[in-house]
């Protein structure tokens, strides 16, 4: 899809690393942009950002895992941007620790944001955007979406999901002038780390931790260099868009290994 000024952007979790990189690109490219996310004060902080930048932002805080929250999403981009143009189901959260210890709250926890949320951001305004007849959905999957790591089996479910809805809503949707792209990116140097502070506190029994996912990205991308990638997937209506084109060789023994089986 061509990305033309004016146009209005919306990214969950778009107060932080991915997302906040996301909100800074469609900026630069002139779109509006709507900032949601759980955290208040970090949407503010980006759309104040922009905003100083002569873009029109506004921040909505949203959690992404409660449906009723997404849809005062949308009503808010209808009345303040006038519709959307482009979702960013962004919003995530990760957990790691050996699967077998992977308590209730820690598995409602995940699957609530990663992918409740997706299904909710898609929910809400795919109609909206069929009803434009144009726009594009950028699912936030991860590359832990293909491949499996021995300690983040939860989120690795979600992500595998995120892959599937975002495959097959593409399908449902090709020839409606709405496009669908799976995020699928490496380690990116991001806050994702720190994210035990955004647990609900009905689900903070003692569960996993998100800290030991800093060893794994902070040799990674910065978040604001997946921005531009982004847009270039949106352009190109790739189904899936990748950070880390060097990770190839992993892809290559996966799926090796798959059809290895099929005999
Ligand atoms: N950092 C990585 O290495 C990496 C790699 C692959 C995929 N991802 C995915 O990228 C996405 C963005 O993560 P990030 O790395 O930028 O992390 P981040 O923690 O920097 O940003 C995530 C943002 O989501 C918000 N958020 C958390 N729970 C929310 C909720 N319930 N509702 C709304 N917003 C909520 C947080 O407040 C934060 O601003 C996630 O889906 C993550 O799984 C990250």
């Amino acid at each position: 899809m061509e990305l033309r000024s004016g146009m209005v952007a919306v990214v969950t979790g778009g107060g932080s690393g991915i997302g906040r990189g996301m909100c800074r690109s469609f900026a630069a490219e002139g779109l509006k942009v709507a900032v949601a996310d759980l955290d208040e004060g970090a949407a503010k902080a980006v759309a104040d950002e922009l905003s100083g930048k002569g873009v029109k932002a506004i921040a909505v805080r949203t959690d992404v895992a409660d449906l009723a929250s997404v849809e005062a999403l949308g009503a808010a981009v209808d009345a303040e941007l006038g519709g959307v143009d482009v979702l960013c189901n962004n919003a995530g959260v990760f957990i790691g620790g050996r699967t077998r210890d992977v308590t209730p709250d820690d598995w409602r926890w995940v699957m609530s944001v990663n992918l409740d949320g997706v299904y909710n951001g898609t929910h809400v305004f795919t109609p909206r955007l069929l009803a434009r007849g144009a726009g594009h959905i950028v699912n936030t999957a991860s590359i832990g979406g293909f491949l499996t790591a021995g300690e983040a089996a939860v989120y690795s479910a979600t992500k595998f999901a995120v892959v599937a809805w975002s495959e097959a809503l593409r399908g449902d949707l090709a020839g409606s002038g709405v496009g669908v792209s799976a995020l699928c990116p490496g380690p990116i140097r991001s806050s994702l780390a720190d994210c035990d502070t955004h647990r609900p506190a009905e689900l903070s029994g003692v569960g996993n931790r998100s800290d030991v996912l800093w060893d794994m990205i902070k040799d990674g991308l910065e978040p604001d260099e997946v921005g531009p990638i982004v847009l270039r997937g949106i352009r190109e209506n790739a189904a899936w868009i990748f950070t880390h084109p060097e990770w190839k060789g992993a892809f290559e023994e996966r799926f090796g290994a798959v059809l290895a089986a099929m005999k």
